[in-house]
């Protein structure tokens, strides 16, 4: 039995990944109980999982994480409250069927912000009352930062933002603190939170939440990062930026692509990626666990968006550049739930 991920960084915060629920059994199982003491549904929890209608709750595939994590003593965390993928239709449709971003009448526009915000409260409060003593840390907002600058404020202009603005990222917060009460941990999640624009647009919207007094408690940075891309110095200015306003940092989606941005040209198959990639990849994760061990004061959770190599959303990405084929490896596990080099590295 190799050495657990979890033990080696016990002292310093939670290791995770993130699961769906037909990942928990047999080999993949095994590996997350020994080297995770912390998991997150990789899509089960989603508002288009758990609602996919209208007052009709899928309860399914999430309460087989919650068992999971309970029967193993894990810590989990919920993603996502509310995003704006991955959301059904109906959430954004007025009382006549109609897409609210349509309206155009004033008053209705506003009659429309009301309903959507109530059908935001709902979902907020049924999936809490229902979680609340399971989960550790919640995902209230997803995204809501854009990658340029759209508005002066840099807020992703989603069909949640066109409606309500930025209020339904407030009572987002409000509905979260109100039913998981005070202990819960609530997050405001995003990628790319190393990026100088994007990361300062993040640090002023949360400025001013916690100046309005809106309950947020931490910034979950995803990384979906890159063996060469963002540097190190760009992760350590972005932990200190947000923990200079008194919050807790996590890494949520931690993955380490092989590729640059576009993933062209990749690899088509395991056997064909050059050892050269392989140890540049675990460099760069040796540098990233340096740089979070020595923050493990600010960092309370490190999760990764996956288990091994085998199942990553990156294949997708690999493929849609790539005419279609083309994986990525971004794990400490190859598709054989072997450990590669940068397993050693996190490690040692
Ligand atoms: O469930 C359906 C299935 O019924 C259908 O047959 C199949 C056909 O395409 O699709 C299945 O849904 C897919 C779903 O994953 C579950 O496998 C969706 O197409 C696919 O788009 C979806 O991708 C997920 C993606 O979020 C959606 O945006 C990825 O698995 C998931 O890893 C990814 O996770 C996101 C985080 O939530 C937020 N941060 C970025 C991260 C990576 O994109």
């Amino acid at each position: 039995q190799v050495a657990s991920l979890a033990d080696r960084y016990e002292s310093a915060f939670d290791i995770g990944a993130a699961v769906e629920p037909y990942q928990l059994n047999g080999r993949q199982g095994k590996i997350l109980k020994h080297h995770y003491n912390s998991i997150v549904a990789e899509n089960a929890m989603k508002p288009v999982s758990l609602q996919p209608e209208e007052g009709k709750w899928d309860w399914e595939g999430a309460d087989k994480i919650v068992e999971f994590a309970r029967k193993n003593d894990m810590n989990l965390r919920f993603h996502t409250l509310v995003w704006h993928s991955q959301v059904p239709d109906w959430f954004f449709l007025d009382e006549d069927g109609n897409p609210m971003v349509d309206e155009t009448d004033e008053e209705k526009r506003e009659e429309n912000k009301e309903l959507l915000l109530e059908r935001m409260k709902t979902h907020i409060k049924t999936v809490v009352e229902r979680y609340k003593d399971d989960v550790d840390s919640w995902d209230v907002v997803n995204e809501a930062i854009a990658d340029g600058t759209p508005n002066e404020r840099g807020l992703r202009e989603s069909v949640w933002y066109q409606i309500t603005g930025d209020e339904y990222i407030r009572v987002a917060f409000e509905t979260a603190r109100k039913y998981a009460g005070e202990d819960a941990m609530l997050y405001i999640n995003d990628y790319n939170t190393e990026v100088e624009t994007k990361r300062d647009h993040l640090y002023n919207l949360v400025k001013e939440l916690k100046k309005d007094g809106v309950p947020i408690d931490g910034v979950g940075h995803q990384a979906h990062i890159q063996i060469g891309w963002p540097s190190i110095q760009q992760m350590k200015d972005s932990f200190n930026l947000f923990t200079s306003l008194g919050l807790d940092n996590q890494v949520t989606e931690l993955d380490v692509s092989l590729y640059g941005w576009p993933p062209r040209p990749a690899y088509t198959s395991y056997d064909a990626i050059e050892e050269v990639r392989i140890q540049a990849q675990a460099d760069r994760y040796e540098q990233i666990f340096n740089l979070y061990e020595d923050l493990k004061v600010d960092i309370s959770s490190v999760t990764f968006w996956g288990i091994a190599d085998n199942h990553t959303w990156l294949d997708d990405r690999a493929e849609e550049y790539n005419d279609g084929v083309g994986i990525d490896a971004p794990f400490l596990f190859d598709e054989n739930y072997k450990v590669k080099p940068a397993f050693w590295k996190v490690i040692d």
